[in-house]
Formats: C-alpha cells, sequence, structure tokens
C-alpha cells in the first residue's frame, strides 16, 4: 500500500518553499499531515490547538480537514517563522496565530479546552505534558510525533522521548495508541 496523501492542501507548495527560504526542516511530513486533517474532520465545529507553527504546513493541514465551523489556535515562539503561515492563511477566519512561548501560554489559558491538541513543540510534549493534556476536552485527541529515533539527535532527546512515552502510559484518564508510522507517532483519547 501506498501511503502518500492523494490530495495535498492548496497552500501546501507555497509553504514548502517559504520553509525551504527560510532554511526550516522541521515541518509536518504529509502522512502526519494527513493524519491531522483527518483528525480535524472528525470534530465538526471543533475546538483545535497547535502548538508550534512552523512555516504553517501542518497548520495548513489541519485548516484542510475542518469544517467552517471549527476554530483552530496555533503558537509560535518565532515570530519570523510564523510570518510565512500568517501571509499564506491568515485570511482564513478559523485561524488565530499567537506569538508566544508555548510554556508561558500553557500556564496562563484558561479558556475553553480543545477537541485536539497537536503538541508539536516542547512545551504541551516534553515539558508542560500535564497541563496540556488538561486542555485535552473529553473525548478529544492529543497527538504528538517526532518519536521514532533519528539520526543527529542527542541520547538527551531519545531519554526525553522514552520518559515521555512511560509518563503517557501511566495515565489513567488516557487511551493511547502508538503508531510506529511517519516520524513515530502516538495518539491519546481524553476518556475520563
Ligand atoms: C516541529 S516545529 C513545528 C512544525 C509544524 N507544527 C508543522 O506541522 O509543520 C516546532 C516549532 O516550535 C517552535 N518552538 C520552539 N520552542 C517553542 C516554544 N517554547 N513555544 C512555542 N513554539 C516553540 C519552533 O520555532 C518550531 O517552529
Amino acid at each position: 500500500m501506498d501511503d502518500t496523501p492523494a490530495h495535498l492542501p492548496t497552500a501546501l507548495p507555497v509553504l514548502r518553499a517559504d520553509a525551504r527560504e527560510a532554511g526550516f526542516t522541521m515541518s509536518s511530513d504529509d502522512r502526519t499531515g494527513s493524519l491531522l486533517a483527518a483528525l480535524a474532520a472528525t470534530r465538526p465545529g471543533g475546538r483545535i490547538l497547535e502548538l508550534g507553527t512552523g512555516v504553517g504546513e501542518g497548520t495548513a493541514w489541519l485548516l484542510s480537514g475542518m469544517d467552517p465551523a471549527s476554530r483552530l489556535t496555533t503558537l509560535e515562539l518565532d515570530p519570523a517563522l510564523q510570518a510565512f503561515a500568517q501571509e499564506r492563511l491568515g485570511t482564513d477566519p478559523r485561524v488565530t496565530f499567537v506569538s508566544a512561548d508555548g510554556g508561558s501560554w500553557l500556564e496562563d489559558y484558561d479558556g475553553a479546552p480543545f477537541d485536539l491538541v497537536f503538541a508539536d513543540t516542547w512545551p504541551g510534549k516534553f515539558t508542560h505534558l500535564d497541563r496540556a493534556l488538561d486542555l485535552v476536552a473529553p473525548g478529544g485527541t492529543y497527538l504528538i510525533d517526532d518519536l521514532l529515533p533519528q539520526p543527529g539527535r542527542s541520547r538527551d532527546h531519545e531519554a526525553s522521548v522514552t520518559r515521555l512515552l512511560a509518563d503517557l502510559d501511566e495515565r489513567k484518564d488516557f487511551r493511547c495508541v502508538r503508531l510506529a508510522w511517519a516520524s513515530g507517532l502516538l495518539m491519546a483519547v481524553r476518556t475520563g
């Protein structure tokens, strides 16, 4: 089976060119993107959070799966990177761009919970994990990627991944599934 997605979001080619121009190599791959779109599509009128916008490739995938009533908040520490996403996707009224440190934002946020949280940076994943999980609504989904070992990654980073997976396994209020696919994903659904 070829698992390459057949349909890409319209803005993806230009966002890829932006990523090349910026020397940014951390965008989600197309398989992860297609899963993001499918998960977003399971939530008509859903509230979605992306931690780590990058240049906006994951954002474009999420928007491509969302219905007109869904809303996406995407956060990025580096305003220069997020500017690419804002330029290409900013006219879409469903998305709100937040320029902030994910850790501070997670600590301060006191709004409604989210139906889908894509935690694609350190805060909400390797730090502030409990806080990010607190923001997942009952029946909602928490998704992380980049869990498979990667060449050049430090031993500390690999140890952080092992710790993260163990911490998630301990959570009795989430059902977890590990996917050794794309960059290595974990999907956790809130049960309680
Ligand atoms: C893996 S990339 C995100 C890729 C994007 N989600 C996608 O799917 O294409 C991680 C991003 O997190 C950003 N970042 C790093 N530290 C951060 C922090 N403390 N708070 C918010 N964003 C941060 C980086 O600048 C980088 O753009």
